[in-house]
């Protein structure tokens, strides 16, 4: 099957941006990982990054039937976009909803996501090791599907 790993704002910026909270991992590096993770487990992965809302709810949409789920490391539009959660309750995809960081042990305003709420799940806290777990995730979600 193949999965999408979907970033968007300001994670084109990993590695350089605040580190001591999002560490020194390139985006680049970390797309690379989620390639050599998919492999291993004998699925593809497309990666794709946008800072612009609506590209990311295109993508959302263009990802049905294209792709068995999607990793959605959201950004700040985790706590605001309500048109990204309408775009995945709308098209059903599987999401795993992704955080570098521990959103719960940082500002009360990133403690509310509106992804959460149509995703499976949630990893968060992790570092980049969250989008491998997250992949793991969706193939078992994938499993529990019958495919
Ligand atoms: C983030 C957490 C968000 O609150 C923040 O706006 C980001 C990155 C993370 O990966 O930890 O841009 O999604």
């Amino acid at each position: 099957a193949s999965f999408l790993v979907l970033n968007g704002p300001n994670l084109n910026l990993l590695g350089q941006r605040q580190p001591d909270i999002y560490g020194s991992t390139t985006l680049d590096q970390i797309e690379a990982q989620c390639l050599d993770h998919g492999a291993r487990l004998g699925h593809d992965v497309v990666c794709v990054q946008s800072n612009h809302e609506g590209a990311l709810i295109d993508a959302i949409h263009q990802a049905r039937g294209v792709h068995a789920g999607c990793v959605l490391n959201a950004g700040a539009y985790t706590h605001t976009s309500i048109g990204l959660m309408d775009a995945i309750a709308a098209t059903e995809l599987p999401v795993v909803e992704l955080h570098l960081s521990n959103i719960h042990a940082r500002e009360p305003f990133r403690h509310k996501s509106y992804i959460a709420s149509v995703a499976i799940g949630q990893i968060c806290g992790f570092g980049p090791r969250g989008y491998l777990l997250a992949l793991d995730a969706l193939v078992g979600n994938l499993r529990d599907r019958g495919g």
